[in-house]
């Protein structure tokens, strides 16, 4: 297909189409798809025409898809895509820049100022540096690499070019969120090798004074310490002043997975929940999450820029730069990166500080709407106090004679809500997570006649 005015506004033509359809139809269409199942097409030797094809992805893939996007998508923390960030997506592609160094465009300078304004809304100093990553998973993995290039150094071992070369390293966490284990495991700490802490009663927080014992009486000479703001299921924050001082006394690396939970900073400040973030070593946050931009996007943050470029550099003699930022693709994973952080900029210029508030603050209330709804229903558990946009409940047995797992089927099943699965106190339970910009009362409102009538 070549590209001419005709074919450029055809196209235009059909993605407006797709676009409104999709966006008019979210409130409707079941929110977790039933047709699960591959379409049956030969693959394509020959192509077929923009016209066919646009019509096969509208009747055929469209139809399929969940309502993720939507205002009832409840399940894991799921942000959705907001328009002025959709619109800055869209262009994403058609700009097709390659932030990997700068040099040839403003890309990678509005990367660093996005990044700076991050750190100014969730008020964090600007001794912070870091870029946006495909997610806080990639975020994880990056503060993985970097704790160990940290415990290296204070081994006298350069990791990144020597390997482990008898590194030794003691990982410590409570309730570590899945993706750092699997970071854990990629980074050659090992998935089972770390030390589980124990948690404050009923909460999923760090016990202070489990941690200070388990520091002083770690053989290791390298500590890493990865901390939770918050956690995944109960929302706990852990005490960050009381850790990073334990850290700095025992010399540990201090990585915060504030994933979701940073968002609280817009509430309360830098003296609430998170108090004591600002002395992180490294930070993951996510800005698919609550900042409602498209997938994928999060952010990985730290004090120790240069020990993420010993562990991410590489150079070519093709890939050099004459500027005197670091390059990006030398802070992370990929060499070639999409320019991500341009749906965030835009969202932020935008919308603002209050405008970004105001969204979390709409969440925090729907969420507390549903958990007082099923504190003073008979027929469900409200299992914790909702603080923040997560509810966990589970089916009163004594009155419904249903599993916690059978209740989330029907929930799910009903098309009308998409919820995701947890466990408190080793018992399951159904956890909705509350985090998308088009969530109205209406959509709780909605769920609570669901709920009222299973
Ligand atoms: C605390 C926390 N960390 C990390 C992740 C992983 O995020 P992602 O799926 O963006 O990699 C999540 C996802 O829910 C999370 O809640």
């Amino acid at each position: 297909m070549q590209y001419s005015e005709q074919v450029n506004k055809l196209i235009l033509d059909r993605f407006s189409s797709q676009f409104l359809d999709f966006r008019q139809n979210i409130h409707s269409r079941d929110v977790a798809s039933k047709k699960l199942t591959p379409l049956s097409i030969e693959f394509p030797v020959q192509g077929m025409d923009f016209e066919t094809l646009d019509t096969f992805i509208k009747n055929k893939v469209q139809p399929s898809l969940s309502a993720s996007n939507g205002g009832r998508y409840w399940g894991f923390v799921t942000g959705g895509a907001n328009p002025i960030a959709t619109y800055a997506d869209w262009l994403v592609t058609t700009f097709n820049q390659n932030v990997s160094k700068g040099g040839d465009s403003i890309a990678s300078a509005l990367e660093q100022q996005t990044i700076n304004w991050l750190c100014q809304l969730f008020e964090l100093p600007d001794t912070y540096k870091g870029l946006f990553t495909t997610g806080a998973t990639a975020a994880n993995l990056l503060s993985a690499f970097t704790a160990r290039q940290f415990a290296g150094r204070q081994q006298g071992i350069d990791v990144t070019k020597q390997g482990m070369n008898g590194l030794q390293v003691k990982v410590m966490s409570a309730t570590p969120h899945a993706s750092m284990i699997k970071s854990l495991g990629m980074a050659g700490f090992g998935q089972n090798n770390w030390q589980t802490i124990e948690c404050n009663a009923n909460s999923e927080s760090m016990n202070v004074e489990a941690l200070a014992k388990a520091l002083n009486d770690c053989a290791e000479q390298s500590k890493v310490v990865i901390a939770s703001a918050a956690t995944v299921t109960g929302s706990d924050y852990d005490d960050l002043v009381a850790i990073s001082a334990l850290c700095k006394k025992y010399q540990a690396w201090l990585h915060v997975d504030a994933a979701f939970g940073i968002f609280e900073r817009l509430i309360s400040g830098k003296n609430g929940k998170t108090k004591g973030l600002e002395l992180a070593d490294s930070i993951t946050l996510d800005c698919h999450k609550w900042l409602n931009v498209p997938y994928d996007c999060g952010v990985f943050l730290t004090k120790h820029v240069s020990l993420l470029q010993e562990c991410c550099e590489f150079m070519a003699p093709y890939l050099t730069t004459s500027e005197n930022e670091i390059p990006f693709m030398s802070l992370g994973v990929e060499n070639s990166r999409r320019f991500r952080a341009f749906p965030v900029w835009a969202t932020l210029m935008f919308y603002g500080r209050e405008g970004i508030k105001a969204n979390i603050e709409s969440n925090m209330r729907q969420a507390d709407m549903l958990a007082s709804w099923i504190k003073k229903s008979t027929k469900f558990d409200l299992v914790k106090p909702c603080e923040l946009n997560i509810v966990l409940f589970k089916p009163n047995l004594a009155v419904m004679n249903i599993s916690s797992a059978e209740c989330l089927n029907k929930l799910n099943s009903s098309g009308e809500v998409f919820l995701t699965p947890g466990r408190w106190k080793g018992q399951p339970i159904i956890r909705a997570a509350l985090s998308n910009w088009s969530t109205t009362n209406d959509d709780v409102k909605k769920v609570i006649t669901i709920l009222e009538k299973l």
